[in-house]
């Protein structure tokens, strides 16, 4: 039997309706059964400040942290904002990645999806991000690469994705994603 992981799922948008957070879902039901995702929430972490780190770190700074240290992966879904990744997954990233010589973030694989309205898929922010996780010492899940574009398009009314076409692309990301966790481990 294939060994069980956990999975740390990171959506880069807010939004209630967010076609990011519909693909992480998405992700989550296509999953191999020896994935175990969970959703990281990032919206309420403080603004990352080296003086609050100092007079001592918010509650919600060190459970994000204590949550990202404890999955064995990490899946990062994530809008493009000004061809970059949104402020609130970027300061999520600088908040994880500190106190210094303690980032919560490395070695641990990782996967990134963009999803966008647009054509190009968020290509900028799914490059930016692996900018990041090079430094943070994430080794990143090479292919396929997943830069999906026309978001809007995509699901139901359900949260359901309507094409099949669509719907195997995703799969064979999370079986790669699956295959790449269980090389690097
Ligand atoms: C965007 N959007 C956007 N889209 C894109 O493909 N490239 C971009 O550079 C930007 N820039 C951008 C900046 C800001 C501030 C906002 C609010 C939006 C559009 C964006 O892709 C769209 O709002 C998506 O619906 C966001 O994803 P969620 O929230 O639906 O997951």
């Amino acid at each position: 039997m294939a060994k069980s992981y956990k999975i740390a799922v990171v959506v880069g948008s807010l939004r209630k309706e967010s076609i990011n957070r519909k693909a992480a879902e998405a992700l989550v039901r296509l999953a191999p059964d020896n994935l175990d995702l969970e959703f990281v929430e990032i919206g309420a972490l403080p603004l990352y400040d080296e003086d609050v780190e100092a007079a001592g770190a918010p509650q919600s700074w060190t459970r994000f942290r204590e949550q990202i240290s404890s999955a064995d992966a990490v899946l990062f879904v994530t809008p493009e904002y000004n061809r970059s990744v949104p402020g609130v997954l970027k300061n999520a990233i600088d908040v994880g990645s500190r106190p210094y010589g303690q980032s919560a973030w490395a070695k641990k694989p990782a996967a990134i999806m963009t999803v966008s309205p647009g054509a190009i898929g968020g290509f900028g922010a799914n490059h930016h991000l692996r900018q990041s996780l090079v430094f943070l010492d994430m080794p990143v899940l090479q292919q396929p690469e997943a830069y999906i574009g026309r978001g809007f398009e995509l699901f139901d009314e359900t949260g359901e994705l309507k094409s099949d076409d669509t719907r195997s692309f995703f799969k064979s990301f999370i079986d790669s994603f699956a295959g790449w966790i269980e090389r690097i481990a």
